[in-house]
């Protein structure tokens, strides 16, 4: 064991000077000397163990494993093969030691026990096989079903390595984040390769992002699994071998994170305080946004968002896609198609619109240019092994690339956003970040890049590129808008990106197939740690109809990114392109995510600080209920609204299950016992939603762009129950960072009623103060005749109860009770 650290000793030196790319270190280090290499090795059984610190290092007497306690519920495994551990750096994870409680290891005649508060990892000594197991109910959750192992790479240096794990017969698997097939991921195999899968159909894989995280729910419990390697990665959930689940990679480390629930809830939030949650966006930019490939020139700019204001229907930004710039050519400008564009988006912004572009990775080769000058004279762009600079064309034609995976060149490229920022465009895209190139797909493997001093081919910095491009965006933005937040958007990814970046889902389809992939993938992507999440409304290639392009839209209100894009050579695609009836539901339908914006934004908030998920399937929602791991069509958005979008052609109809609880229908008020499924009539104009009973839901009053008006009350409607349900209420400047300094409001109702009274109360925490004075109450299906209403110690007079029933009075917003006693 002694040796074995003193060689970890050795490879810290080798990496400080940073030279040798680490896949070569592990290579000198273990260099194939006979063919019994290139089989696959596993561990054999434990030899010895020593701890330090929060890691126990145990050997085979070759290899090393380190399990290192991460928090009372996270343990992370890295297995070194030969003893020598590759350099701890992740870009996924930026602080892996959270908090624990106490920690004990247990020497038993069988295996070691590594003990926390809640879980037990326990490492045989005959096989070295590792199991996780649930403290209070002894269940196994995570079990090996074959000792690690690796396999000599005699083409690059390094190994392969794989992990395979025993796979209950009823257990079921979510997560990892970008695929377009069912939600629940048993019995299917992946891969992980950002790629520019343009059209891509049901179930194609791998698509634009990696996140290599997922879920099981094995015997009621959830655990998660993060394995975090940038290299080629794949995942098998039983489909070669019934009875196990594998994940392996074709380079790195076999490093992963065990991640204990036992609800898929705290998975979720556990993984979210590993790799980040999203900063609070701009409040703007959850509202709804108008893209295409292209809008221009500036007429048509104008004429569109002429159409936003003159139509009445709300939109807060459009979009210029690549045909803004000369010659494709990132942060220029076409003086043909803009002859003054900062006087356009000052015109613009003056309605209320934000102007978002797109910056693509690709730099046209072109001497002329000052961003390829620049990044040529400072050596910024990829090479290949043999020193050649990595080219390739996109849509400027002989382009190079930055490689952000060099610290000192996402400086330089946050850098390069001052001018457009100065003119006041308020959001950038970052797209073809895979990176994409035409012909090849993308980067050779033999590209060399930075990857922060830890170098590597592009093997290893492939998945990472698009999340450091976008980082880099991030960052700049960050300091040259000073206070104010950013907004961005990203096409590829890794785990992690989430802290830099919202995402859509590329280039979709016209399609009512793609209709229910989008559903899908912005669930599957928000329990994946990628919350900010939204598809091409409408479908990027093909044409829909009104009547798909009119369901999506009402999907879209409950995505947490809405926009409606579509490609170039597609007819219009603005919310009224369709005609009537469809330009009213349309209109009806964003309209309802401005008046929801109160609510929208408290599940940022709540995302952002506490890492729940925006969007909440029902397997989420209850995991006990096997049923529930195949209902994928369904979901909540935040904690209190049920949303079940109209997914098939002609529909008049669909049928939905509600979870247990009981439930108001959002359009008719109806209430309904959850735990049940019911057939909902779906006309156009409806969408089928449900609130909590019990929910206190804030509205604002419908706006054409966020902060259009001054809001001097907040409606609050609040849904009768007789059990008691606490809803939740956040408030802030809406595009500023002083919510990091607590100039924020955290609102707590909590809201239960019996035959004769029903209290609403409510807690306020933090300093921010809001320039409203009064809430409009709104109290929905109150089951006696209202007598008496009392806002703290004040008895209100003008109360009244309209033709449904629902009691309207006004309070103040500081109250702390209200009580409202039957007649
Ligand atoms: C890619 C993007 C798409 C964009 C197009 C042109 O296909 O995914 O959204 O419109 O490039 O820039």
């Amino acid at each position: 064991m002694e040796e074995d650290l003193n060689k970890d000793f050795e490879i810290s030196e080798i990496n400080d000077n940073r030279q040798l790319e680490e896949e070569t270190v592990q290579h000198l280090n273990n260099p194939v000397t006979d063919l019994k290499a290139i089989v696959k090795q596993y561990l054999t059984s434990v030899k010895s163990v020593k701890k330090e610190g929060n890691r126990f290092y145990f050997s085979d007497g070759e290899a090393v494993v380190e399990v290192r306690v991460v928090s009372d519920e996270t343990i992370r495994v890295r297995l070194a093969p030969h003893g020598v551990f590759l350099a701890d750096f992740s870009y996924a994870v930026e602080q892996v030691d959270q908090k624990v409680t106490t920690f004990r290891l247990q020497d038993t005649p069988d295996a070691y026990l590594i003990e926390t508060n809640t879980i037990t990892c326990r490492v045989s000594k005959a096989d070295f096989l590792i199991s996780f197991i649930d403290n209070i109910t002894g269940i196994v959750t995570s079990s090996d079903a074959s000792p690690m192992h690796w396999e000599e790479n005699v083409e690059f240096g390094g190994y392969y390595v794989f992990a395979t794990k025993q796979c209950h017969p009823e257990e079921n698997f979510f997560g990892l984040g970008d695929k377009s097939g069912n939600l629940n991921l048993r019995g299917r195999k992946f891969t992980n390769w950002n790629t520019d899968a343009y059209s891509y159909g049901w179930d194609q894989d791998p698509l634009y992002r990696t996140i290599p995280f997922y879920m099981g729910i094995n015997q009621g419990e959830t655990y998660g699994i993060f394995f975090d390697n940038t290299f080629k990665s794949y995942f098998d959930f039983g489909m070669e071998d019934n009875a196990k689940t594998s994940f392996w990679a074709d380079g790195g480390e076999l490093q992963y994170y065990y991640i204990h629930g036992p609800h898929m809830m705290d998975v979720v939030k556990r993984y979210q305080s590993l790799t980040g949650t999203h900063q609070m966006p701009p409040q703007w930019a959850i509202g709804y946004h108008q893209c295409r490939w292209s809008y221009y020139p500036e007429s048509k700019v104008r004429e569109i968002v002429d159409g936003f204001r003159s139509q009445q229907i709300p939109c807060d930004a459009i979009y210029l896609d690549i045909d803004y710039m000369d010659g494709y050519r990132c942060f220029t400008w076409n003086k043909k198609y803009f002859p003054d564009p900062k006087k356009m988006i000052k015109d613009l912004a003056n309605v209320g619109m934000k102007t978002v572009v797109m910056i693509d990775p690709g730099i046209k080769v072109d001497d002329n240019y000052w961003v390829f000058k620049e990044g040529k004279e400072k050596n910024y762009f990829c090479r290949r092994s043999d020193d050649y600079f990595m080219e390739g064309h996109v849509w400027p034609g002989r382009c190079q690339f930055p490689d952000f995976t060099n610290p000192e060149v996402r400086e330089w490229w946050g850098g390069l956003y001052k001018e457009l920022v100065d003119m006041g465009v308020a959001g950038f895209w970052n797209d073809m970040n895979e990176p994409a190139v035409f012909g090849s797909g993308t980067f050779p493997n033999d590209v060399r890049h930075n990857y922060d001093g830890y170098r590597g081919s592009h093997r290893k910095a492939h998945n990472i590129y698009g999340m450091q491009m976008v980082r880099s965006t991030y960052e700049g933005l960050k300091k040259l808008q000073r206070n104010k937040r950013p907004f961005t958007i990203t096409r590829a990814g890794y785990s992690g990106m989430q802290r830099y970046a919202s995402v859509w889902t590329g280039d979709n389809v016209a399609t009512w197939e793609h209709l229910k992939i989008a559903n899908i993938q912005c669930q599957r992507m928000s329990i994946s740690g990628v919350p900010f999440c939204g598809t091409d409304i409408g479908g990027f290639s093909g044409e829909p109809d009104g009547e798909l392009f009119t369901r999506w839209i009402q999907l879209g209100v409950f995505s947490p990114f809405m926009r409606a894009h579509s490609a170039g050579d597609t007819r219009e695609r603005e919310p009224w392109s369709f005609g009537e009836p469809f330009t009213s539901v349309n209109r009806k339908f964003i309209e309802l995510r401005y008046k929801l914006m109160p609510y929208i934004y408290s599940v940022f908030w709540e995302h952002h600080r506490y890492g729940f998920p925006i969007l909440r399937p029902l397997a989420m929602l209850e995991q006990d209920i096997l049923s529930n791991h195949f209902r994928q069509d369904e979901f909540t958005f935040g904690d209190k609204i049920l949303v079940c979008p109209v997914l098939e052609q002609g529909a008049t109809s669909r049928r939905i299950y509600l979870p247990k609880g009981k439930w108001f229908n959002y359009w008719t008020l109806e209430l309904l016992e959850g735990g049940n499924e019911y057939m909902v009539d779906t006309p156009l104009d409806t969408m089928p939603l449900f609130v909590r009973a019990g929910t206190v839901m804030p509205e604002y009053p419908v706006m054409q762009y966020v902060g259009e008006k001054n809001i001097d009350e907040v409606w609050l409607n609040v849904y009768y129950s007789d059990y008691e349900v606490n809803s939740f209420m956040y408030e802030d400047h809406g595009d500023t960072f002083a919510y990091e300094q607590d100039i924020y409001l955290e609102k707590k109702f909590s809201a239960k009623g019996n035959d004769s009274s029903f209290t609403i109360e409510q807690t306020i925490d933090g300093l921010y103060t809001p320039n409203y004075e009064l809430y409009d109450f709104r109290i929905i299906a109150l089951p006696f005749n209202v007598g008496k209403v009392w806002v703290d110690d004040k008895e209100v007079s003008d109360f009244v109860v309209n033709e449904r029933g629902i009691l309207r009075f006004k309070s103040n917003k500081n109250f702390s009770k209200i009580k409202i006693i039957k007649g």
